[in-house]
């Protein structure tokens, strides 16, 4: 049994302070280094033909880091959103994002704005980028956007079903992911896009994010290729 390639992988990239401590550097450089690892990965997925990725960058639960580390991963995205931009065009590469945008400072929001708008007619690959992004909060905003459209009369309660609930989620434009990864050795979602992964095929490896290469998602894709997805039914 061999299933197509998935059309949507969804990355939890964790274990980049692991990495660094173990070698003595900084947790910052930890975090360059997974800017560096990530920029490969997106690369691959475009050279392999991967249509949809989405990264988890930064949860609204890490804000809650120290005030240096939370500034030092805001200026690395805006370095890593700005530099590329013409690249990533090249390339054919979409970009988004998905999260609580309004909470970052707002040269990164200037800079995401402007990428996004640069890149919006590629097709390659649809990168999406979470930020300042919890799963509880994109459904409760969900939830209370339906609520409102239910009021002013515009959905009627007998409108409401999955579909039209994931049409409220700041995902409405892409696929379910088919392949989640989480890097770093845990077992957990941790709050990324609960309602999009019920019926995900996951990954966990123990490597830390940095040192995930090719030939890592290449092992993950295949692994992936060889599992019977039943979506509740019976073989
Ligand atoms: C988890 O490692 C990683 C993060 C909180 C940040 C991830 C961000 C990047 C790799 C940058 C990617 C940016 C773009 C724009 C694609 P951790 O700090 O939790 O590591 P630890 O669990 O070992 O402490």
């Amino acid at each position: 049994m061999t299933n197509l390639p998935p059309k949507h992988i969804a990355i939890v990239m964790d274990g980049n302070g692991r990495w660094a401590k173990q070698i003595g550097l900084s947790r910052l450089e930890g975090h360059r280094a997974g800017v560096d690892a990530a920029q490969d990965i997106v690369d691959y997925c475009v050279e392999i033909g991967i249509p949809y990725l989405t990264l988890f960058a930064f949860s609204s639960e890490n804000w809650k880091r120290p005030k240096e580390e939370v500034v030092g991963l805001m200026n690395l995205m805006r370095e890593y959103l700005s530099k590329d931009s013409s690249k990533l065009v090249e390339k054919g590469i979409r970009v988004r994002t998905i999260g609580s945008l309004e909470k970052l400072p707002k040269l990164l929001q200037s800079t995401i704005q402007s990428l996004c708008e640069k890149t919006k007619d590629c097709k390659r690959l649809n990168l999406t980028v979470a930020l300042a992004y919890g799963s509880r909060a994109e459904i409760a905003e969900a939830v209370k956007h339906v609520s409102s459209d239910v009021l002013a009369g515009k959905v009627a309660l007998s409108d409401i079903s999955e579909n039209l609930v994931g049409n409220y989620l700041q995902t409405r434009e892409l696929p379910d992911p088919d392949l989640f990864i989480r890097t770093g050795g845990e077992k957990r979602l941790s709050n990324f896009l609960l309602w999009q992964l019920s019926y995900t095929e996951l990954c966990m490896t123990d490597k830390y994010w940095p040192d995930f290469n090719r030939n890592d998602l290449k092992s993950a894709i295949a692994d992936y290729q060889n599992r019977e997805r039943r979506f509740g039914q019976s073989s």
